[in-house]
């Protein structure tokens, strides 16, 4: 991400951003023997990919300012982690102008909460039977010391910038959805009866570490049989069986942007009538409801009408006699906003809007019959309607027995 992005974001937060309102935001902190991740808001609005910086942004008497701190070397610890970011490098990489020293964060902050009365951070999980997050530990001084100033979420305050993608947002989620794409091709290529549920993610991982990918968006669902019927399977850890179809619920991170794919293959080459029959139903329902997107559309509507579909397919071929029967087959949400995160910001209530990118996943869990089938696709909405952004993986039945066909020798 270029400094040019991120001022961007920044020049569109100090529009957003009210008289009396502040940002703190921590990067996440560098823990030993573990892969940094960078939290996502964090990312978004500073593009430093670094451990243990903190943010802040303050609008005061109608204008805006803003800080970064970063840790003061030490040559002891580089031995061990190397060089920290320099000031100037923190400056070039972000383009924020002021850079200070973390050791100067909690005087610096006491001058804004002489003025501030709403303060938006990274809080994370809020929930008052789980831990403090790192953020929530590092703003307790401000709600003791300050009980007025309102402490919140930063999604609150950027969901409407992170939710419309840029140009750029999107050629980083296409790569990401491109190269998930291939993993899979990988996969349906090479993979028999036998092998090992990890196996396949292998597979994919190596197809995404070659293609410059470091991380997955969200952990691997590799779920033969049986296992495609519990909803976030992530073991992954089962020999692949005869007849079995097998459900992939992947996505690869592409600087920072996760793609979010689910598709279903027969490992021994062909559908069986039922795994057809159910496969065609979603697929069916799966189309209908991508069809209907567009500018405008509520997200709750495509579940409605998705709910709806599923019933009369099912009564159809009598699965269920009526429709509250509905949830022990399809008990999920038709989808979810992407970017950043997987479950990215946006909403469940949301009227979808130009620049929106959302994932429509309708399914089919019959675990008496060990089977589970979601197709899963990536879609941006547009001003004429939508764009698959995945549309290049295959999902149509012929073509998928086709290419597993060829890799079996059949
Ligand atoms: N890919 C997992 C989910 O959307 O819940
Ligand atoms: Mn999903």
């Amino acid at each position: 991400m270029t400094a040019q992005i991120s001022t961007t974001r920044r020049s569109q937060l100090a529009e957003i951003m009210k008289d009396g309102e502040s940002v703190v935001l921590f990067a996440n902190p560098a823990a030993n023997l573990e892969k940094f991740s960078q939290d996502c808001n964090f990312l978004y609005l500073t593009g430093l990919n670094y451990p243990d910086l903190i943010y802040i942004a303050e609008k005061k008497n109608g204008s805006f300012s803003d800080i970064l701190f970063i840790e003061r070397s030490n040559p002891e610890r580089e031995v061990w982690d190397g060089k920290k970011l320099q000031s100037i490098e923190a400056r070039d990489l972000s383009g924020i102008e002021r850079i200070s020293y973390l050791d100067d964060f909690y005087t610096t902050l006491t001058g804004v909460c002489s003025t501030t009365k709403h303060l938006y951070s990274n809080l994370g999980n809020v929930a008052i039977n789980k831990p403090l997050s790192y953020a929530m530990f590092m703003l307790e001084p401000v709600r003791q010391r300050y009980p007025h100033i309102v402490i919140d979420q930063i999604n609150n305050l950027i969901t409407p910038l992170r939710k419309v993608k840029s140009e750029w947002e999107i050629m980083q989620l296409q790569k990401a959805i491109d190269i998930t794409g291939k993993g899979i091709m990988d996969i349906w290529e090479s993979a028999t009866v036998g092998m090992m549920e990890y196996e396949l993610e292998a597979m994919l991982f190596y197809r995404m570490q070659k293609s410059g990918v470091q991380r997955w968006g969200f952990a691997p669902i590799v779920a033969a049989g049986i296992n495609a019927a519990t909803l976030h399977y992530g073991q992954n850890e089962c020999r692949i069986e005869q007849g079995e179809l097998v459900l992939l619920d992947v996505g690869a991170s592409y600087n920072g942007y996760s793609a979010d794919i689910t598709r279903c293959f027969p490992i021994s080459g062909t559908f069986s009538d039922r795994q057809k029959q159910i496969y065609a139903i979603v697929l069916k329902v799966q189309k209908s409801i991508i069809e209907m997107i567009k500018p405008g559309v509520l997200l709750s509507e495509l579940n409605r009408a998705t709910r709806q579909m599923l019933i009369e397919e099912l009564m159809g071929i009598d699965l269920i006699s009526a429709p509250e029967e509905i949830g022990k087959y399809y008990m999920h949400y038709v989808g979810h906003f992407l970017g950043m995160d997987t479950h990215d910001v946006g909403g469940r209530e949301a009227v979808l809007e130009i620049g929106n990118v959302i994932t429509i996943e309708p399914g089919v869990y019959i675990s008496e019959e060990r089977l589970g089938v979601r197709i899963e696709d990536d879609v941006l909405i547009t001003r004429d309607g939508y764009c698959v952004l995945s549309q290049n993986i295959p999902k149509e039945i012929d073509d998928i027995e086709a290419i597993r066909k060829v890799a079996l020798n059949q």
